[in-house]
């Protein structure tokens, strides 16, 4: 006996955590963002979040913390990626366990304590950064054993934080990347004594598949004293990569470092004026990144130890030329980045003896006019050429000879004002070619003869653009950039076949010929920016897009020129919809978004910007029965209106409001409580928004502050607090009286009731009464005298209904609204009682908002009925316009006002009574 007890107890006390826990995923944490990064990769254009690493979905990005924990409470367990910024004197142990699934942290904490056990849990912790946002440094001790739980650990990094107060910290040995930059390292030597297992604890072996420890990137950037190393500062230590921009440790130094292995050295802005030659030469380094120094010139004899180089960059270096030796003295060289440099006008490129293996050169913004016929012969491996932001006119085949694997040619941002036909025909492999920026007018398919595999195409000229057929079959990508307008001219309505993604930016997109559409019968992603909405417009001649049966992305920024004839028919597949600039300059009327979003189905994520929105109501939304997220940025003076409350059951997943002001109204109440309780909803962007009354109020009222300042009677969410404390009492009770029998009954309904209403539909014996009578006072001895009677008296003179009468039924001493929440949820049906007084009684109101409430947030499960005792104005009521959406007709009842009548009216309400409780027991 006493074992089934105490299991089933157990059980039912784990559901019931298993719900508490399970409804703590989601809603409103003040100063925190959260978001899936999956739904709108670009979200943080809108709102506020941390740098993220590729791949990791649930983020949540708090800003302002001071209580850490309290903070923590609020986010879901799920969690991947969580950023905190704030001031937070200790970081406790076990703080973070809530989040097992973690896998990026990054703490912007300023001067804090971490206590020993503080990442305890964290076992799939990838990512842990230590960021302090000036340049340096405050003071961080970090116990020695802080890091052992994170057993996943790849990369670490401390910016701005001074370690010399701590020491020998053990790093996990899966930890790939460290990263000590803004700091106060005067001496590498301080490594050791920070890090010791930076040492190896056998011997260091010359043999290179021995690495050990291997840490891939070690980055001391920024460490602005950092100008010795110390006698064998690194000994032993075998690294793939080390980071020392902008140190002023001379290279020299790394010489008598005891640093054993190094690929690839990283002296980005360390204001050096030669090629580190020896440094090269020692460690036969594979990379060198010399970014934004001043080597000006390069001898031949500064090259003679660095035929090891596989990858140079000397990007911004004011180098005006290339030795003569360059190419042969560099045999292994595969990337050259000699962007932002002064090689031009004229650029010869380096003879070579034999052929050179350069797969990547990078001539970007040189001042380059003049390419004279087999500028690149000596680079027949080349796969990329970049030159763009040169002052190229004129490309001929001739230059381009012998490039027979160049996959990427971007010539973007040149003079180019004509392309000669047949101009590529040197470049079968050609996939990508970028030609923004230019002065062509006219672009013939004809120009790109040559490539076989050409998939990508970039396109933009600063004047208007005319494009002619063919198209390149092969054509995946395509972006057009134009003045004013871009004008697609195609007599025979070519097809483009396999277009995946297509990214038009001018004013007007036109057809030539008005009789022929386009189509993209293959197209994922379009984006259009500055365009007219003209461009969707059923209306037009040349309706530019009628059908795109596979389109999931649609990204659309017009030129504030309105909505008008804005019409998304045919696309079927849309996931994701982003609207910005559709407000009218010329006109004031607000946009409306009923017909355009009727016919999308699908749709995921909806983010609208800058559109003059005035009113969001739940028309707009209606059939959208799939959206997770809802995105609203850049409004002014918008309206919450109260028909939205019915969507509260199927409210996205995500709602953010960011950069909105809305309109100071009585009729938005709701929103107060749904914001801060929304169940299954993330709401970002109300706490700090703010409203205004009129054009002219810049009394900048705090928008969730207006309500209880200026609407007393805030009823609906007196009601909500009133069912929630209910709920919690429960539990408390529950927990309370767990061995007793009569609780563990009562635990097992509360839990019946939780798992048929998971499952959408009830249990009957959930119920304590079939119908909840709702009047005011001066309609109660009417009540009990005539309704009660006719419904209650058992068979054949009643019905036999179980009725719940507030006055009667509630025990002394309970809480009243409490109650009558309780007791409305718990029966099957609710019956309000209306009259002219009642209407006038803030308790009846409070009942009918709060039945209001339960109708719309469990529209399946909960039965109102209106019984109104005389004539009255329906609209009169409060929320009418809600109610008039979730109440059928034969939920009105008008009490006749002849006694002749009242029999058949009896039997009428009976018969509705029952059939509402059985359809809940259906
Ligand atoms: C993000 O969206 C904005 C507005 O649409 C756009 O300007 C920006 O280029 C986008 N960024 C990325 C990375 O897509
Ligand atoms: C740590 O470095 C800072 C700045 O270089 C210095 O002021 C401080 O005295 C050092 N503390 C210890 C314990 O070495
Ligand atoms: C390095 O070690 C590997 C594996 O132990 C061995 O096969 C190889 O011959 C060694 N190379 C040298 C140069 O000692
Ligand atoms: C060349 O270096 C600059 C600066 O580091 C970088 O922005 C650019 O992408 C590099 N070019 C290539 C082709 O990698
Ligand atoms: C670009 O080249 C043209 C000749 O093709 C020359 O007149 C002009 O000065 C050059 N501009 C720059 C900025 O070098
Ligand atoms: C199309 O664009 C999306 C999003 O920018 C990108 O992920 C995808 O790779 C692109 N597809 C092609 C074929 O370029
Ligand atoms: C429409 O195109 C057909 C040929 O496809 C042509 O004969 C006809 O004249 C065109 N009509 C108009 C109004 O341009």
């Amino acid at each position: 006996m006493e074992r089934p007890l105490f299991s089933s107890c157990l059980l039912v006390l784990l559901l019931l955590l298993f719900k508490s826990l399970s409804l703590d995923w989601a809603w409103t944490t003040p100063d925190c963002t959260i978001g899936d990064s999956y739904l709108l990769s670009n979200i943080s254009f809108y709102i506020p979040f941390c740098s993220l690493a590729p791949g990791l979905h649930l983020f949540a990005s708090c800003s302002n913390v001071n209580d850490l924990t309290w903070t923590l409470t609020a986010l879901p367990r799920r969690l991947e990626a969580l950023c905190l910024q704030g001031r937070v004197p200790v970081l406790p142990a076990d703080v973070f366990g809530r989040f097992p699934t973690l896998k990026l942290l990054r703490l912007q904490l300023g001067s804090i304590r971490i206590t020993s056990g503080a990442f305890q849990g964290l076992n799939q912790l990838q990512h842990l950064f230590f960021d302090y946002p000036t340049p340096c440094c405050l003071s961080l001790l970090l116990p020695p054993d802080v890091l052992k739980p994170l057993r996943s650990l790849s990369s670490l990094s401390f910016q701005g934080y001074c370690l010399n107060s701590s020491q020998n910290i053990q790093l996990p040995v899966s930890l790939r990347h460290l990263t000590l930059s803004h700091s106060c390292l005067t001496e590498l030597q301080e490594l050791r004594k920070l890090f010791p297992s930076l040492e190896p604890s056998s011997p260091p072996v010359a043999n290179s598949s021995l690495w050990f420890p291997f840490l891939e990137v070690l980055d001391l950037s920024a460490n602005r004293q950092l100008s010795r190393a110390g006698v064998k500062a690194l000994h032993g230590l075998q690294l793939h990569s080390l980071k020392l921009d902008g140190t002023p440790l001379s290279t020299l130094e790394l010489l008598g470092s005891g640093l054993l292995h190094m690929n690839s050295l990283s002296l980005v802005n360390t204001g050096a004026k030669k090629l580190p030659e020896h440094v090269t030469a020692y460690f036969e380094l594979h990379s060198l990144d010399l970014g934004n120094n001043q080597i000006q010139n390069i001898g031949n004899d500064d090259l003679s130890g660095c035929h090891s180089l596989e990858h140079l960059n000397l990007h911004a270096n004011g180098l005006c030329s290339l030795p003569t030796r360059f190419l042969s003295a560099l045999p292994l060289l595969q990337r050259l980045n000699l962007s932002m440099n002064k090689l031009g006008p004229t650029l010869a490129i380096p003879e070579v003896l034999v052929s050179s293996n350069l797969k990547v050169l990078d001539l970007s913004h040189n001042g380059l006019s003049a390419l004279h016929s087999g500028a690149f012969f000596s680079l027949p491996q080349l796969q990329e050429l970049w030159l763009s932001g040169n002052n190229i006119s004129n490309l001929s085949s001739d230059v381009l000879e012998g490039l027979t694997w160049l996959k990427t040619l971007d010539l973007s941002w040149n003079q180019i004002k004509v392309l000669e036909r047949g101009w590529l025909s040197s470049l079968p492999a050609l996939t990508s070619l970028n030609l923004l920026g230019t002065q062509i007018e006219y672009f013939s398919g004809h120009s790109l003869q040559g490539p076989q595999k050409l998939s990508h195409l970039w396109l933009g000229s600063l004047q208007p653009m005319e494009l002619y057929p063919p198209w390149p079959l092969t054509l995946l990508s395509l972006e057009v950039w134009a003045e004013s307008y871009i004008q697609f001219s195609v007599p025979y309505g070519e097809p483009f076949l396999f277009l995946q993604n297509l990214t038009l930016q001018t004013n007007f997109v036109l057809l030539h010929s008005r009789n022929t559409t386009l189509h993209f019968p293959s197209l994922r992603h379009l984006t259009l920016r500055g365009c007219s909405s003209s461009v969707f417009s059923n209306s037009q001649p040349q309706n530019f897009f009628p059908q795109l049966p596979f389109l999931e992305h649609l990204h659309f920024w017009s030129d504030h020129d309105g909505t008008k004839g804005l019409q998304l028919f045919g696309m079927p597949n849309l996931r994701v919809l982003e609207l910005g600039d559709l407000d009218s300059l010329y006109e004031s009327s607000p946009t409306n978004l009923e017909v355009p979003l009727k016919a999308l189905p699908k749709l995921e994520v909806l983010a609208l910007s800058n559109l003059n929105f005035r009113n969001l109501s739940a028309s707009s939304f209606r059939g959208l029965r799939q959206l997770q997220m809802l995105l609203l940025n850049s409004e002014w003076s918008l309206r919450l209106d109260s028909s939205l409350q019915e969507l509260i059951p199927q409210m996205p997943q995500y709602v953010y409001f960011s950069d909105v002001i809305f309109k100071c109204q009585c009729e938005s109440s709701w929103v107060g409580s749904w914001a801060t309780r929304a169940p299954n909803t993330f709401v970002y962007g109300l706490e700090k928004s703010i409203c205004m009354a009129n054009a002219s109020d810049f009394s900048k009222t705090p928008f969730l502050s207006f309500f209880s300042g200026h609407c007393p009677d805030n009823l609906e969410l007196q009601g909500f607090l009133a069912s929630f404390t209910v709920v919690l009492l429960l539990i408390i009770f529950a927990l309370l009286g767990c061995p007793k029998w009569p609780w563990l009954h009562h635990l097992w309904t509360l839990f019946l009731a939780w798992w048929w209403k998971l499952g959408g539909w009830y249990h009957r014996s959930q119920y304590h009464y079939d119908v909840f009578i709702s009047c005011c006072g001066q309609d109660r001895a009417w009540v009990l005298a005539e309704l009660i009677p006719a419904l209650e008296k058992p068979l054949p003179a009643g019905e036999g209904l179980r009725i719940c009468l507030p006055e009667r039924d509630f025990g002394v001493g309970q809480d009243r609204v409490d109650t009558m929440a309780a007791s409305m949820e718990s029966s099957r049906t609710t019956l309000c009682v209306l009259s002219r007084q009642a209407l006038n009684s803030s308790w009846c109101n409070l009942e009918l908002r709060v039945a209001t409430y339960y109708l719309v947030t469990k529209p399946r499960t909960f039965h109102l009925l209106l019984l109104f005792l005389e004539p009255i104005d329906r609209q009169q009521l409060h929320s009418y316009h809600r109610l008039a959406r979730w109440l059928q007709k034969e939920d009105y009842l008008d009490f006749p006002q002849g006694r002749a009548e009242w029999e058949t009216f009896w039997e009428q309400l009976r018969r509705r009574l029952w059939e509402t409780v059985q359809e809940r027991e259906d």
